[in-house]
């Protein structure tokens, strides 16, 4: 364009080139179902954290970190083909590079089994392990419920009797006390054993053939693939024809009743109520024996805060050497929604204990000692950072001290820094200040933070 044709742009037409500029340039959001955690939640965040370490620490559970991305093998063989994760809600796809299938984790337990038999970790003996992270699912994103949620979950792997049942039983009742949750229940289950369900499936597969018109069409498609997950179906007008659907604990016999019963009276003793639901059977393949989960009305749809149960045939179908296990997982973004609603989040955190005040130049040199020499002594600062590179007023960064959340300001003006002092306010009591020696400051705020 030559500088005659610029000039005679019309504004139409400019109005009409900056448009299509912006156009250009909008903002790419994040993915539906996929969460940022804010700084605003970053104090609940660190709270539950800590509180599932000291968790883990009191029963002996160690850390193990596997990778999000995992071939899609360990999904489809460890969850089950029929199952809604692997059918429809899997991140899977095709490395362009090498070929293979891979999937983002929907669920820790098939890949932390992957990687215990791949490093042998049993070889030594029974191991209890926890592990937290993303997961993710291709689920209808609700309140609740996301495409990329976290989880936090310990797997008892090696251990065959009920009281390790019971032990991770009670060591989530602790963890809902110690976040000061309310209202949660307990509902339990018993899947027996593989040739108990196959009975079971048998007897399930005439009674929901002979009431063939009333199943839903979900439940049509599971009565050749699944039909024990029929009995997991929340719609309403089926709930009459699985209520008189043949019970699975009719089907057990004496060892896993006794492995039923055994877990029962373990929690009993210690005081740990909980509901038989013989209609909860989990939504993932690998389970037998004891299947629980915790549920609270307080959420709305996704009311199930966590739920697991005991996978002894998962170890060996993985590849390994056959060994008992169980355990659970917790969907995190949930719980703290509960702390939420049971007020019992943590205060959001002060950003800093001091802020730093300077006004350029020379003071702005000592100020960024000052602030390192607090750092070095372990107190959290905040150096002031004009954002337009223009020194504000110590009025306004008076202000930006205030919401930081700090308990002091350290102002250091070119009176103080002719006089080789500063001076420290207190902003969370009247606002006292006080004058102190720049060698002092930090002796000095030591001191007031000792003090208070
Ligand atoms: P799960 O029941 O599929 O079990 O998931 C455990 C928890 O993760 C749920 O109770 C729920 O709180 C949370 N959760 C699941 N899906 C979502 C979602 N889309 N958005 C938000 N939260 C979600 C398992 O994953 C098993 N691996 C548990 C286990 C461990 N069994 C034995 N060991």
């Amino acid at each position: 364009m030559t500088d005659q044709e610029k000039n005679s742009v019309t504004p139409a037409a400019e109005n009409t080139r900056q448009s299509e500029k912006a156009q250009k340039i909008q903002k790419i959001n994040g993915v539906r179902g996929m969460n940022d955690l804010l700084p605003a939640d970053a104090a609940a965040w660190a709270h539950l954290e800590h509180v599932l370490r000291d968790l883990t620490r009191a029963y002996g559970y160690e850390f193990l970190r596997t990778p999000i991305v995992e071939a899609t093998a360990v999904f489809q063989r460890g969850i089950g083909e029929v199952t809604d994760i692997v059918e429809k809600e899997m991140y899977s796809f095709e490395d362009r590079l090498n070929g293979e299938q891979l999937t983002l984790r929907p669920e820790g337990t098939a890949a932390v089994v992957r990687s215990v038999v791949e490093n042998n970790l049993l070889y030594e003996g029974p191991k209890r392990l926890w592990y937290t992270g993303p997961m993710f699912r291709h689920e209808r994103p609700q309140r609740g419920r996301y495409r990329q949620f976290h989880q936090f979950g310990i797997e008892a792997l090696g251990f065959a009797g009920p009281d390790i049942d019971a032990e991770i039983i009670l060591m989530g009742q602790r963890l809902w006390d110690e976040l000061g949750l309310i209202g949660v229940r307990l509902e339990i289950n018993s899947l027996g054993q593989a040739n108990e369900r196959a009975e079971h499936r048998t007897a399930l597969l005439s009674y929901f053939e002979k009431n063939h018109t009333q199943l839903d069409e979900d439940s049509q498609r599971r009565l050749l693939s699944n039909p024990l997950r029929i009995l997991d179906s929340k719609n309403p007008v089926m709930q009459e024809l699985i209520e008189g659907a043949p019970k699975l604990l009719d089907f057990l016999g004496a060892e896993s009743l006794q492995h039923f019963e055994a877990v029962q009276a373990l929690l009993k003793a210690n005081n740990i109520p909980c509901k038989i639901n013989p209609r909860l059977v989990r939504g993932l393949d690998y389970y037998n024996l004891t299947v629980f989960e915790w549920i609270t009305e307080e959420l709305g749809a996704q009311g199930t805060i966590a739920g697991g149960g005991r996978y002894d045939p998962l170890i060996e179908r993985m590849g390994g050497k056959a060994a008992p296990a169980c355990g659970w997982a917790m969907g995190m973004e949930r719980v703290l929604e509960l702390m939420k609603v049971s007020g019992s989040l943590p205060e959001p955190l002060a950003q800093c204990d001091a802020f730093v005040l300077h006004q350029g130049g020379e003071t702005l040199t000592a100020a960024l000692i000052v602030a390192e020499r607090l750092r070095s002594a372990g107190i959290d600062v905040i150096l002031f950072c004009p954002p337009d590179g223009q020194i504000a007023s110590f009025k306004s960064q008076m202000k930006k001290a205030d919401m930081s959340g700090a308990t002091y300001a350290i102002i250091i003006g070119p009176d103080e820094l002719a006089a080789n002092e500063v001076q420290i306010k207190n902003l969370r009591t009247s606002g006292e200040q006080r004058t102190v020696s720049l060698d002092s400051v930090v002796d000095a705020i030591i001191d007031a933070i000792v003090g208070a």
